[in-house]
């Protein structure tokens, strides 16, 4: 890319069809409110502020597309342009989710991020961090932390098979960063994996990690969520 071309644009596909059991709150676990606003609002709001990104997909339950959910295309960002927002319904497993994602993103965006929105606090400088490295060259890019546990890999009956070298190991967040060509060559394969790095490791797409953050934290269990609103109320 020379100077004077324009910018590729930017899609981010937002997943928030998760049912959300691991945190029991009755409603998917998206329309669970941290600080008095939904999980989902604040991660759409977390992506709009971006200012390269011009294309948000809320991926939501099905049952939410036209009820509860109708309300996120009014979200505003601040201060960022304002980018479209398109609301699509989920799959199974969070892999479909994605892929139902994909197929609802403009074409022009030739940089897609994939964020979780249970990462709804995730601030904007890792947003910034994934695309300048894709847009530096690399076609797959994670967000990832230093981890301070020792890690062990374990069989189906708990005993260790082995254990890696701990500076080597990060823990991966999203937003997840891939040029649209090799994320749709990831996804291509119809299998399913927790993450989309994974589905590009598996297709031989090298994969950089650039630093995430501790706010970037995924909600998943209710302690997860009473953290969370400590964190808002200490930023407060
Ligand atoms: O359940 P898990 O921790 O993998 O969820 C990560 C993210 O993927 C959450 O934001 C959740 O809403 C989303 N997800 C989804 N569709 C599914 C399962 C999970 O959009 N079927």
């Amino acid at each position: 890319m020379t100077d004077a071309d324009p910018e590729p644009g930017v899609g981010v596909v937002v997943v928030a069809a998760g049912s959300g059991s691991r945190l029991g709150a009755g409603v998917p676990k998206a329309f669970v409110a941290i600080g008095g606003e939904r999980i989902v609002d604040r991660a759409v709001r977390g992506a709009l502020a971006v200012r390269a990104v011009s294309q948000v997909v809320v991926v939501v339950p099905a049952a939410y597309v036209q009820g509860e959910a109708g309300d996120l295309a009014a979200v505003h960002p601040e201060p960022g342009p304002v980018a479209r927002v398109t609301v699509v319904a989920g799959g199974a497993e969070r892999t479909d989710s994605v892929r139902a994602g994909l197929a609802a993103l403009d074409a022009a965006c030739a940089i897609v991020l994939v964020h979780d929105a249970a990462r709804c606090l995730t601030p904007a400088g890792v947003y910034d961090r994934v695309i300048a490295a894709v847009r530096a060259g690399d076609e797959a890019v994670v967000p990832g932390l230093p981890v301070v546990d020792t890690m062990k890999v374990v069989d189906a009956d708990g005993l260790v098979l082995l254990t890696p070298e701990r500076a080597r190991v990060r823990a991966i967040q999203t937003p997840q960063g891939f040029t649209r060509a090799a994320l749709d060559r990831a996804h291509a394969s119809g299998q399913l994996a927790t993450d989309d790095a994974a589905l590009a490791e598996a297709c031989g797409i090298p994969v950089r990690v650039v630093l995430g953050d501790p706010l970037a934290l995924k909600v998943t269990t209710p302690e997860d969520l009473a953290y969370a609103e400590r964190l808002l109320e200490g930023a407060r």
